[in-house]
């Protein structure tokens, strides 16, 4: 596949990195045409400027600090309908960090502030609960990555490529779902800097059945 990456950063480039283990050809490109170059040559992945990531891509990977969704969607020409058509994986948190707190409106995920600056792009809430580092070296046991989204092709190819890291995806339901996923980051994000082990926070529920619809 081909995978186009917007953003410079440490999960921009431990995913570029994975994925091109995997035997895809990513590209890469963020405000700075230095540092897509330094995430290039350390992941294996080709820089582009940024209007170009997206063009030929089968995926777009939106991976910046919340603050920066709006510009680097203008930059790469989503508001125009550059992105329209293509999954657009979204992996940020709007979280406040040390505390947890997101910083969207109530009943607001930043995935629906992406959908908002990419029209027509197919937006897919994944990939933001895990550290970067876990794409380097996956554990033994694969991690579940919860994903919610609106198309169903989207969520079969970021799907495809979650497995491609070592992952389960676990679709949850449409993109209203995503403040939901991005309360958890928050959740994790907050016990972790109080000190407290995230899993242990958390029952240890058995899956349910296949097909079972109750809780
Ligand atoms: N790191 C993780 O383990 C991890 C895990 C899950 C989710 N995430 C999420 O993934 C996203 C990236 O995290 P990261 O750890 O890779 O962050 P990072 O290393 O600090 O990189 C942040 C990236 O955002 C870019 N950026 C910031 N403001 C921008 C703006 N106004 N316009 C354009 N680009 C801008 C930076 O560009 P410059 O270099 O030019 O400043 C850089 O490419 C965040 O939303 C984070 O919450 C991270």
């Amino acid at each position: 596949m081909r995978i186009g990456i917007l953003g410079t950063g440490t999960l921009a480039t431990a995913l570029a990195a994975a994925w091109t283990r995997a035997g895809h050809q990513v590209t890469i490109g963020g405000r700075s045409p230095e540092r897509a170059e330094l995430a290039a040559a350390a992941s294996g992945a080709r820089a582009r400027p940024l209007p170009q990531v997206g063009t030929d891509a089968d995926a777009i990977l939106l991976s910046v600090h919340w603050a920066g969704v709006a510009d680097i969607l203008e930059a790469a020409g989503a508001p125009a309908g550059s992105l329209a058509g293509k999954p657009l994986i979204d992996p940020t948190n709007a979280v406040e960090h040390g505390i947890g707190v997101l910083r969207t409106q109530p009943g607001r995920a930043i995935a629906h502030h992406v959908a908002d600056h990419a029209p027509g792009a197919h937006v897919v809430k994944a990939l933001h609960l895990f550290p970067s580092s876990l794409w380097a070296a996956p554990d033994s046991s694969p991690p579940t990555v919860a994903m919610c989204g609106d198309d169903p092709q989207a969520l079969e190819l970021v799907g495809s490529l979650v497995r491609d890291l070592g992952g389960v995806p676990a679709v949850l339901g449409g993109l209203d779902r995503a403040r939901q996923l991005e309360e958890v980051a928050g959740f994790v994000i907050g016990l972790a800097f109080a000190g407290h082990d995230p899993q242990s926070a958390i029952p240890a529920v058995p899956a349910a059945a296949a097909g079972s619809t109750r809780p």
